[in-house]
């Protein structure tokens, strides 16, 4: 896949450029396994220089699991404070790259979709 992008001639290029879109499948940097999405490199720069990189890509959540994280390591493990500007890039890479995973778990099947109990003793009403 890398290899072949950089021997692609410019249609193919094309073509792999729009990949990412189709497949979900965006390119990452090799070092740190970071998705290059806008502002990765504010990320890579901040978020990796006490722990492996890892363990921001194996997380994920919400915009607001990710601001309460950092304020987290901020109160107690002496990550500095951050520019509200560079805080923003930060969260908004972190929510649109590492947001919920959405198929992580269902939402629970609604009444009106599931098989009648027949241990109900609540008459049904319908
Ligand atoms: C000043 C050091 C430092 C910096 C910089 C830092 N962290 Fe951390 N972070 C930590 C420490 C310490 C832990 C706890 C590691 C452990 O439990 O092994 C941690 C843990 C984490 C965790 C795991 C939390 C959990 O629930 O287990 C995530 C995710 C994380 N950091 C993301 C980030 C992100 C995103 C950034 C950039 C905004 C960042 N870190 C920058 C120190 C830092």
């Amino acid at each position: 896949m890398k290899r072949l992008h950089v021997l692609a001639v410019p249609a193919l290029g094309l073509a792999l450029a729009c990949l990412p879109l189709a497949a979900g499948a965006q390119e990452k940097d090799t070092n740190t396994g970071l998705v290059m999405a806008e502002g990765w490199e504010t990320v890579r720069n901040n978020c990796t220089a006490c722990h492996s990189a890892k363990l921001v890509t194996q997380n994920s959540g919400s915009r607001n699991h990710w601001q309460y994280l950092i304020r987290w390591m901020q109160e107690t493990q002496g990550l500095w404070q951050f520019q509200a500007e560079t805080e923003e890039t930060i969260l908004d890479y972190l929510a649109e790259n590492y947001g919920p995973k959405e198929d992580a778990r269902r939402p629970p099947i609604p009444r009106a979709l599931m098989p009648d109990n027949p241990y109900s003793t609540v008459a049904d009403s319908d």
